[in-house]
């Protein structure tokens, strides 16, 4: 029996100490993954049987307790991670309204009760019910002091120092008038944008899938580690209040207006009603706005407007009696998973799809639903260690949909207890269904992507629609429906076949645009034109046209400003390779030596040999290390850019399938900027620290206007240093080559706006 096994009582001095150790190193991982990444690895009763086993040994061998024992930190639950804190007033919940008569009916209730008044008009506020966590915020002498959780609305966790990170809650109260201690309470959350980026992010370093923005930000908010919290840009809506030293506003309305005086960010669709016609408009307007409001909402809120009416109201069990949430559709709904499909994207991208049995999401009929990833449906990571629990998701199994707002429908969960008997693991295919070329997953990608490049069908098509996109090549006439068919019928491969398009297929010829299906001569005629009106393009448009992994409209422009015309940008490009190269050699052979710096030979997936052979290649040239520092140096672009940039350049099929289209095409080069009179034209400039007269972007902008090339990093090609206060590590850079350092007056005064 291995002694990990083994009954504690059952082990040796040395097999207990190995084991304890063990033990340790688990459950720290353990809790650390818990905790910080909001991604447990193990199930909870693994994570108790493990902990059990943990003190048992320490139990049985005093001895070995280490100084930081596992035994003194708090339980595995997070709450426990952190202090209670009692809710002065405790924070209340709200009854539901589904149908718009039971809005009808409790405005009838309401009118009941205040009957005896004689002429009441009964006003109600109504706000968007924000899809978040609630906070209660305590501010004395105008000061934020603590924050909690709701909890169990009597108790709630203390998370000041989280709370603290949130822009949208100011430290010290705004204004005046604010009384001496009051509750601020609200809705804490994450943007649908904050949300995808966060996902952008967390897929480029192979990372976990999050499922849905409230259960982020409510992981967020439960961080130990507020530099966490931070990191997750969440925000707050202030709507309501718990103690108060003193009243402060005769009604509802009236109180959230001082909210927002006072600093706190209030909904812009909290409106006064004065009548439930008012209130019903005001819900379905709220409802048609709500895919792009761009963070979740699940309902509106009404509340009675006057204070002292509302107190009199009262309350029943945990929610007040005058108020009411009146909510959406759910935006969740369990159904089968019928199949799985992959899909190829543009970057060649397996993408798997779920089909559905039909099922109403928050109104809307689902029938496909994106399932992420290989790794989200085999409930693994790439190095087979658990995510989420565990859960692989199969065809046949009752799945979770949820959709919200303008997002894709997601498959954020399964039943395993629905499970069908005899359902196998998904095989996520390694061969592209499209073409059958292999599928290639890279070290730290979370995506398998097919190595067919121009060959697969799926990829040249998605590549011909991006080219024909809005901000591509935008061809009046030719849109995704039209390249989709053009490809279909063989008469456009890529790109540069568009502009051949009216010699093969013209007037004249043996396959006539004009004779096809929904064409006739004057439509023909017309694309034709609009295709050539395109031979003239904008630097920046065929840039990003290309369809680049990582090169979108941004970078697109930077690239087109920084090297002006297509040739520069060309000859960078090809000149940047070996340096690139070098790069990534370096990269990998730096994952070698920390993985076997952590004696993990397993995580390294790259073989020792190939590193050692890296590492015995001479240096590249200074020219190649030079291109490649200057690209990558460009304000917004970094290596994983530069990476994507030079190696699709240097791809051969790539570079001859780009050459063929610049043969069709005139390149209009980059307006050269205005630099009459400039001091800083053709200079490269870095800007570091806080600015504090200029936004970074501002400075950016003027600078380029005026000749400069603005660099995100200092190397020997920098020309300027412009250091704010908090200058670090590039200030000592530029000091260490002696590059001349200014601060941002002298800047200024350099620019002519001293
Ligand atoms: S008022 C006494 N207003 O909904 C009134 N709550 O179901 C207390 N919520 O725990 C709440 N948006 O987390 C109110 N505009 C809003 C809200 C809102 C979201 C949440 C809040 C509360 C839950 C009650």
């Amino acid at each position: 029996m291995a002694d990990t096994e083994r009954d504690v009582a059952g082990l040796s001095e040395s097999a207990a100490r190995a084991e304890y150790q063990r033990l340790h190193e688990l459950l720290s991982a353990a809790d650390a993954a818990y905790f910080e990444k909001d991604n447990p690895e193990l199930s909870d009763a693994d994570y108790d049987a493990l902990k059990r086993r943990y003190l048992a040994i320490e139990a049985a061998f005093p001895d070995l307790r280490r100084a930081d024992s596992l035994s003194e930190k708090v339980g595995s639950a997070p709450a426990e991670g952190f202090a209670k804190v009692i809710h002065q007033v405790p924070m209340l919940s709200l009854a539901n309204a589904f149908e718009d008569s039971d809005v009808e009916d409790f405005v009838a209730r309401g009118k009941k009760f205040f009957e005896r008044e004689a002429g009441l008009r009964l006003a109600f506020t109504a706000e968007p019910k924000i899809d978040g966590l609630s906070a209660s915020l305590r501010y004395e002498k105008g000061r934020f002091v603590r924050g909690a959780t709701r909890g169990d609305g009597a108790v709630g966790e203390d998370i000041t120092a989280n709370l603290r990170t949130i822009a949208e809650i100011p430290d010290q109260l705004a204004g005046s008038g604010w009384p001496d201690v009051i509750e601020v309470r609200g809705e804490v959350y994450m943007s649908h944008a904050e949300f995808r980026a966060l996902n952008a992010r967390s897929a480029a370093e192979g990372g976990q899938v999050y499922v849905n923005p409230r259960n982020t930000a409510a992981g967020s908010l439960r961080q130990l580690d507020p530099s966490v919290t931070a990191k997750r840009n969440l925000k707050f809506f202030a709507y309501a209040w718990g103690h108060v030293s003193e009243r402060f506003a005769e009604t509802q309305f009236e109180a959230v207006q001082k909210l927002g005086e006072w600093g706190f960010t209030i909904n812009p669709h909290f409106k006064l009603c004065m009548n439930v016609e008012e209130m019903l408009a005001h819900y379905h307007l709220i409802e048609s706005r709500r895919a792009t409001l761009g963070y979740d909402i699940d309902g509106v809120v009404y509340k009675l407007d006057d204070l002292r009416l509302q107190e009199r109201w009262g309350y029943v069990a945990r929610a007040p009696r005058w108020a009411i949430a009146h909510k959406f559709p759910a935006e969740l709904a369990w159904t089968e998973l019928e199949a799985i499909d992959i899909q190829v994207g543009r970057t060649g991208a397996l993408s798997p799809v779920a089909r559905l049995k039909p099922v109403t999401v928050g109104g809307v009929v689902v029938s496909n639903a994106t399932l992420h990833n290989e790794d989200y449906i085999a409930g693994r990571d790439n190095e087979g260690n658990p995510i989420r629990g565990g859960k692989d998701i199969r065809v046949g199994d009752w799945v979770q949909v949820y959709r919200a707002g303008d997002v894709i429908p997601k498959v954020a969960d399964v039943d395993l207890d629905r499970r069908p008997a005899g359902s196998a693991p998904f095989q996520f295919p390694h061969i592209c269904p499209e073409c059958g070329s292999e599928a290639i997953r890279e070290e730290g990608d979370s995506v398998r992507r097919c190595s067919g490049g121009l060959i697969c069908p799926a990829q040249a098509v998605e590549k011909l629609r991006h080219f024909v996109s809005r901000a591509a090549f935008d061809i009046e006439g030719l849109g995704s429906k039209q390249v989709e068919q053009f490809h279909a019928d063989g008469w456009i491969d890529e790109p540069a076949d568009i502009f051949t398009l009216r010699d093969r297929h013209g007037p004249g010829t043996a396959q006539q645009l004009q004779d096809k299906d929904g064409w006739g001569e004057k439509s023909a005629e017309k694309l034709f034109d609009a295709i050539d009106a395109r031979q003239t393009i904008d630097l920046r448009r065929l840039i990003f046209a290309l369809g680049i992994r990582h090169v979108g409209e941004v970078v697109s422009a930077d690239l087109a400003r920084h090297y002006g015309n297509w040739r520069a940008l060309l000859a960078a490009l090809d000149q940047a390779y070996p340096a690139m190269e070098r790069h990534l050699e370096a990269e990998a052979a730096v994952l070698v030596e920390r993985a076997r710096a952590a004696d993990d030979a397993r995580k390294a997936r790259i073989k020792p040999v190939r590193a050692a052979a890296w590492a015995a290649e001479p240096a590249v040239s200074v020219q190649s290390r030079g291109a490649w520092d200057e690209l990558t140096g460009i304000e917004g672009i970094g290596d994983t850019v530069g990476v994507a940039l030079v190696a699709a350049f240097a791809q051969q099929a790539e570079r001859a399938s780009i050459n063929r289209l610049v043969a069709h095409l005139e390149v209009v080069a980059e307006e050269a900027p205005d630099t009459a009179g400039s001091r800083v034209a053709g200079k490269t400039v870095v800007f570091t620290g806080t600015l504090e007269k200029l936004t970074r972007s501002e400075a950016k902008a003027k600078a380029e206007r005026l000749g400069a090339k603005v660099a995100g990093s200092v190397s020997a090609n920098t020309d300027l240093v412009v250091a704010g206060p908090g200058a670090g590590s590039k200030l000592k850079q530029a000091e260490q080559l002696g590059i001349e350092v200014i601060d941002e007056d002298a800047w200024l005064a350099l620019v002519g706006e001293g």
